[in-house]
C-alpha cells in the first residue's frame, strides 16, 4: 500500500463523526464527468464518490446527492441532465439510484418524503438553477430544508462559492466526505511537510495560468521540472530562438524574473521536438533549444531532456506533477508526458508519494494504465491548482472545524 504524505490530515469535522442515523444526507459530489451519445465515458469522479456514498449507506444514512454538471445557463438544458450519471452510479453502486427531475421545491420535498430510502436519490443539476453559481441565499434555504445534515465530498468543485458548495454548508450540520478529506491530506502532505527531496513537475500551454503554482511550488519543492509549451515563454525571456512556438509576450518579463530568482531550483528542457504543425503524420525533429528553426514549433520536450527530468524524479521522495509535457494526444508528440509518467509510476513503486494534480496529467497516466502507480490522483484539476497556490478553497472553508 502507498504511503500517505505525514502532515497531512484535514482539520476539518468529518463525516465519520456524524450520527447520520436515519438522518437524511446532501451530498455535495462533483459529478461533472464527460459524456457522449448519453453515457457516461470516464466515471472516474463517480468511482472516487463512492466510498463516502457507502459509508452513508453503512452507517444507516439516507444519502440525497447533488452535483453540477457542466455549464448550462441557470436553467434546464437536456444535454446537462443527471440521467447518464445515475445510471452509471446505479451499475457501480450495486443499490438503487432514484433519479428526480429538479434538485429543489416542493416536488422534491414530496418526492423524498415519499421514498422509501432504498439506495439513494440523485438531485438534477445544481447549474439548472440561477442561485447556485451566485450563492443565492434563497437557492441555499431550499436546498437545506431538503436534508438534515450536508456533506461536502466535491473536491473537484470546491474552488468555487456557489450555493451547494458553501450556501448551504451554513444552513445545516456539515461536514467533509472522505474523497475531499484525502484530497486536501495528500495536498497538504506535499506542501506542508514532503519528505525531500521533493520534485515538482509543471507543464501545460500558458505561464500565465500557472504563475501563482510556480511561484508557490518554488517556495517549497527542491526542484521545480517545467515542460510543456509554457517552457518557450521561459526560453524567448532568455532571448532565444523559439521559432513559431507559442509564447505569452506579456509574460516575458515575470518569465525572466523567475529564471533569476528561482537559479538552479528550476530545470528547463535542453532539447525540445519541433514541427511545422500541431497535427498526427506532421514530421517532427528533435532540436536544442536554443535553434529551433523558424517557422517550426516545439511541440514536445526532447530525449535528452526525458533524461535529465527521469534522473531528478528516480531521486524523488516527494512527486507533484501537473500539466502534460507537450501535445500527448498525438503519439509524435507523445513520449515526453510518456516518459515523465513512467519516471513517476516507477520512483513511486519504490516508496516516493506521487500526487497528480488533475487535469491532462491524469489523461496521460490514465492514457497509459499507469493509474494504479501513483500514490495519489486528483478528482481536481482547477481546485488542486488553487491550493497549491496557496488559494483558500471556498467549498473547504465553508465547512466547520473538528471539534466545533
Ligand atoms: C471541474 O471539472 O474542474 C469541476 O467540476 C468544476 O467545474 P467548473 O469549472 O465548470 O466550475
Amino acid at each position: 500500500m502507498l504511503r500517505r504524505p505525514k502532515g497531512g490530515a484535514i482539520n476539518k469535522k468529518s463525516v465519520r463523526d456524524l450520527d447520520v442515523n436515519g438522518k437524511r444526507v446532501l451530498v455535495r459530489v462533483d459529478f461533472n464527468v464527460p459524456i457522449r451519445d448519453g453515457r457516461v465515458t470516464d466515471d472516474t469522479r463517480i468511482r472516487r464518490a463512492l466510498p463516502t456514498i457507502r459509508h452513508l449507506l453503512e452507517s444507516g444514512g439516507r444519502p440525497v446527492l447533488i452535483s453540477h454538471l457542466g455549464r448550462p445557463k441557470g436553467e434546464p438544458d437536456a444535454q446537462y441532465a443527471m440521467d447518464p450519471v445515475a445510471e452509471r452510479l446505479e451499475e457501480l453502486l450495486g443499490e438503487p439510484v432514484l433519479k428526480l427531475d429538479a434538485a429543489v421545491g416542493p416536488e422534491v420535498e414530496e418526492a423524498l418524503d415519499e421514498w422509501d430510502g432504498r439506495g439513494v436519490v440523485l438531485l438534477e443539476n445544481s447549474r439548472f438553477y440561477p442561485g447556485e453559481t451566485k450563492n443565492d441565499p434563497g437557492f441555499s434555504d431550499q436546498l437545506a430544508a431538503l436534508a438534515d445534515l450536508y456533506v461536502d465530498d466535491a473536491f473537484g468543485a470546491a474552488h468555487r462559492a456557489h450555493a451547494t458548495t458553501v450556501g448551504v454548508a451554513g444552513r445545516l450540520p456539515a461536514a467533509a466526505g472522505l474523497l475531499l478529506e484525502e484530497e486536501v491530506d495528500y495536498l497538504d502532505g506535499v506542501l506542508q511537510d514532503p519528505e525531500r527531496p521533493f520534485v515538482a513537475i509543471l507543464g501545460g500551454a500558458k505561464v500565465s495560468d500557472k504563475l501563482g503554482v510556480i511561484r508557490s511550488l518554488l517556495g517549497v519543492a527542491d526542484t521545480l521540472l517545467v515542460g510543456g509549451a509554457m517552457c518557450f515563454t521561459f526560453f524567448k525571456a532568455q532571448s532565444y530562438e523559439v521559432g513559431a512556438s507559442l509564447v505569452e509576450d506579456d509574460y516575458l518579463e515575470e518569465a525572466r524574473h523567475l529564471v533569476d530568482e528561482a537559479g538552479e531550483k528550476l530545470v528547463l528542457p535542453v532539447d525540445v521536438v519541433v514541427a511545422d504543425r500541431m497535427e498526427e503524420g506532421a514530421e517532427a525533429e528533435v532540436t536544442g533549444v536554443d535553434e529551433i528553426p523558424s517557422g517550426k514549433m516545439g511541440l514536445d520536450i526532447g530525449p535528452h531532456t526525458v533524461e535529465l527530468f527521469e534522473e531528478h524524479i528516480s531521486g524523488a521522495r516527494t512527486i507533484f506533477w501537473n500539466g502534460p509535457m507537450g501535445v500527448f494526444e498525438i503519439d509524435a508528440f507523445a513520449k515526453g508526458t510518456e516518459g515523465v509518467a513512467r519516471a513517476v509510476a516507477r520512483a513511486s513503486s519504490k516508496g516516493a508519494t506521487s500526487v497528480i494534480g488533475g487535469g491532462d496529467s491524469v489523461a496521460a497516466v490514465r492514457k497509459l494504465g499507469l493509474e494504479d502507480e501513483m500514490s495519489h490522483i486528483s478528482t481536481g484539476g482547477g481546485a488542486s491548482l488553487e491550493y497549491v497556490e496557496g488559494k483558500e478553497l471556498p467549498g473547504v472553508a465553508a465547512l466547520p472545524e473538528k471539534g466545533a
